[in-house]
């Protein structure tokens, strides 16, 4: 009896105690770490009445399934917020509004299947957004306008078919992005991918690669290791076919020819793609060349030219001093004799 009583004394304080600071029930407060832990409790909400200060917040292993506008309102100081392994299936645009400490947002393992670009606007210190595992179909154009400091994204185990180039452009500062597991489409659409990727690489950045599930003949292969030449052309980016130098259009066409014959055959995955090259990367190359080669031949042709000039100053000075000392001086003596002697000549006369 005794003991019960106590045991329930006890439990009664801490909750207390818990009530005071505005720790919410099945959650652990640590004030010290200002984090907060509710995993494995069966939540289906995100609990009120979190303290202000909380900074850590673990929900994971949870059961929650919406998150409402005003879930984070009185959590402003949030910089961790871990909603892995729970039932989420959308996020609205001003779900995380306000929370601008917050630097890591973990949403793997949740039922998310379209992300608007506003919800990660209101988030500029964020740097690592996990959003692998979830059931993303597409992603936006953007990731919203503050994504300056993501240093991290995850996109694996998702059903996206391809990702735009422009969203990975808007990432300067990504050292890590990982893609596997999706249902990469290897056709011409991700050929900005391939470009993107290849210079993220170059520059040090960390990926786990693309493997493709489409089409047919490029199943399980590294987007990296698809030559460019059979990708073909999408017809929305026909203008960027304008942009390029037309000269080097007809010649890359040759060059896909080629290429086209020697892949094993067709297949239905040239039927989204019209039958035309994309020589923007062989342009880029020749344009490179080319200057290049006129660098070299201009460098060449200054230095013969200086080399020229040199020689024809020196031969012009010496030749000058030649003349002068062999003729300037006997000229005026010469002079001086017949001025001296025309007199003479005169008085002679
Ligand atoms: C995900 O959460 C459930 C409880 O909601 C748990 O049973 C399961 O083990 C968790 N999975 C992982 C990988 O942690
Ligand atoms: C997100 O949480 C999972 C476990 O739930 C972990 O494996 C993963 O590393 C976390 N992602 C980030 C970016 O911290
Ligand atoms: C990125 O983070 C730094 C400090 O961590 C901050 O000063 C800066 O404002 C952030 N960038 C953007 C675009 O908000």
């Amino acid at each position: 009896m005794t003991m019960k009583g106590s045991l329930l004394f006890v439990s009664s304080v801490v909750i207390l105690i818990n009530m005071v600071r505005g720790c919410p029930p099945k959650c652990r407060c640590h004030p010290f770490s200002k984090s907060v832990d509710c995993r494995n409790q069966g939540l289906v909400d995100i609990p009120s009445h979190l303290p202000a200060e909380t900074q850590i917040l673990l929900l994971s292993n949870n059961h929650i399934q919406k998150i409402s506008q005003s879930a984070f309102t009185d959590t402003l100081a949030l910089k961790i917020l871990d909603l892995s392994n729970n039932s989420v299936s959308g996020l609205l645009p001003g779900t995380f509004k306000g929370l601008r400490n917050l630097q890591i947002l973990n949403l793997t393992k949740n039922f998310i299947e379209y992300v608007d670009n506003r919800t990660f606007s209101s988030l500029p210190h964020l740097k690592e957004l996990d959003l692998s595992s979830n059931n993303i179909l597409s992603l936006p154009g953007t990731l919203g306008n503050n994504t300056w400091n993501i240093t991290l994204l995850s996109l694996k185990h998702n059903k996206l078919q391809k990702v735009d180039r422009l969203l990975l452009e808007s990432l300067p500062n990504l050292k890590v992005i990982l893609f596997k597991g999706n249902y990469w489409q290897c056709n011409c659409q991700v050929f900005g991918l391939k470009l993107w990727l290849e210079s993220f690489l170059y520059r040090g950045g960390v990926s786990d690669g693309v493997i493709c599930a489409t089409p047919g003949n490029r199943k399980g292969k590294d987007l990296l290791r698809i030559p460019y030449e059979l990708y073909g052309i999408c017809p929305h980016t026909v203008s960027e076919v304008h942009q390029a130098n037309t000269h080097h259009y007809a010649e890359h066409r040759s060059s896909l020819k080629h290429g086209r014959h020697n892949e094993h055959g067709g297949d239905g995955s040239r039927a989204h793609c019209e039958p035309k090259p994309k020589p923007r990367p062989v342009s880029l190359r020749h344009a490179i060349a080319t200057v290049v080669i006129t660098g070299v031949v201009c460098g060449i042709v200054c230095l013969m030219m200086l080399a020229a000039a040199v020689y024809g100053c020196a031969y012009a000075a010496i030749t000058a001093k030649y003349h002068r000392e062999n003729s300037h001086s006997p000229p005026g003596k010469e002079k001086g004799s017949v001025e001296e002697s025309k007199p003479f000549q005169s008085s002679m006369a």
